[in-house]
């Protein structure tokens, strides 16, 4: 996908304090049109407090956040014409179908005749709440409130989302289709910043994550780049057709291989370089007679990178 120049969403040197609590400290990060980005955290990390800020419902104490470059501080009517934001918590309106709960947010809008019946067609469709129009949201599951709410968000057609939490407490089946629909919308153009617990979840639907822990972006990037950041070494394992002892003495000579560990026609060490360097180390392998079997780097999960990035500090 072509990258546009300017971002449609920017954090820049966003700072929020709650008394002596430095929720969000010194956070910037760019995403541009078409891409998810995944904000992971444990609980008090910052998150919510600065999806607040970018949806113009907080201020920032310094610094300053910005949609298709308009300022939140200084634009905010400008900023929330393109935005859509999907809270972690869904209020009580007992008494209301669902509707009526996507009608009363698209008048809140500015929708219109025409425009407004279309839009909450177009929502009702895209959400497959179709067939639950006249339903009391009292009597929806979690599944149908999380869908409802998706669709509260998508009214006006935003640009941009800011999805808090959007998995949260959904069953696996569920997860999965909100998955589909936020990579539909990323691929209609919308910009996601979508932020979760569920980490091997974000993996999958993001193209870059950030981890932020007491309010700071710990690490930001594709998972593989966070992961290239946190470790010098990876873990490599090479199967080996006969001669994996005469391999293991071949590894030992070289300075960027270390902790050889033989397992029967396995050769498992640690190889500090960048990709292009581990493919040379193969093509050595080969041209020195050794019959490779396989080679494999170890493929660390969001979990790993997770655990590597933060601390466990809880503020
Ligand atoms: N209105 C507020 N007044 C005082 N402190 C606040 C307020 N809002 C947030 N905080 C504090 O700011 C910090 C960050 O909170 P925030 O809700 O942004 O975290 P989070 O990453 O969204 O956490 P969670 O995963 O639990 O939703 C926490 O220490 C929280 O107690
Ligand atoms: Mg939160």
């Amino acid at each position: 996908m072509q990258i546009s120049t300017t971002p449609t969403i920017e954090l820049h040197r966003l700072h929020r304090l709650f008394g002596s609590t430095h929720a969000v400290n010194d956070i910037s990060f760019e995403v541009h049109r078409g891409q998810v980005y995944g904000y992971i955290g444990p609980n008090g990390a910052g998150k919510t407090t600065s999806m607040r800020i970018l949806s113009t419902l907080d201020l920032p104490t310094y610094g300053d956040a910005f949609v298709d470059g308009f300022s939140c501080i200084n634009d905010p009517d400008r900023v929330r014409r393109r935005l859509g934001f999907m809270p972690d918590y869904f209020g009580t309106y007992a008494n209301v179908n669902c509707w009526e709960y996507l009608d009363f947010f698209a008048r809140a809008h500015g929708l219109v005749g025409r425009e407004r019946s279309q839009a909450l067609r177009r929502v009702m469709a895209f959400t497959g709440l179709n067939l639950l129009a006249e339903k009391p949201i009292r009597g929806l599951s979690k599944g149908m409130k999380q869908r409802l709410c998706l669709g509260r968000t998508l009214i006006h057609d935003p640009a941009v989302l800011i999805l808090d939490e959007p998995a949260a407490g959904l069953d696996p089946r569920a997860r999965i289709e909100l998955r589909e629909m936020i990579g539909q919308l990323a691929a209609d153009g919308k910009t996601i910043l979508v932020s979760s617990h569920i980490l091997t979840e974000l993996a999958e639907m993001c193209d870059r994550v950030g981890i932020i822990e007491q309010g700071r972006l710990l690490a930001t990037g594709t998972v593989e780049e966070i992961q290239r950041q946190q470790s010098q070494a990876s873990e490599v394992r090479v199967r080996v057709l006969g001669g994996a002892q005469a391999l293991s003495q071949w590894l030992g000579a070289r300075e960027d291989v270390e902790k050889i560990v033989l397992d029967g026609e396995y050769v498992n060490f640690a190889h500090a370089g960048v990709r292009e360097a581990e493919v040379e180390l193969l093509r050595e392998m080969v041209v020195a007679g050794f019959a490779i079997l396989e080679f494999g780097t170890h493929q660390t999960t969001l979990e790993d990178v997770f655990l590597q990035v933060t601390r466990g500090y809880v503020q």
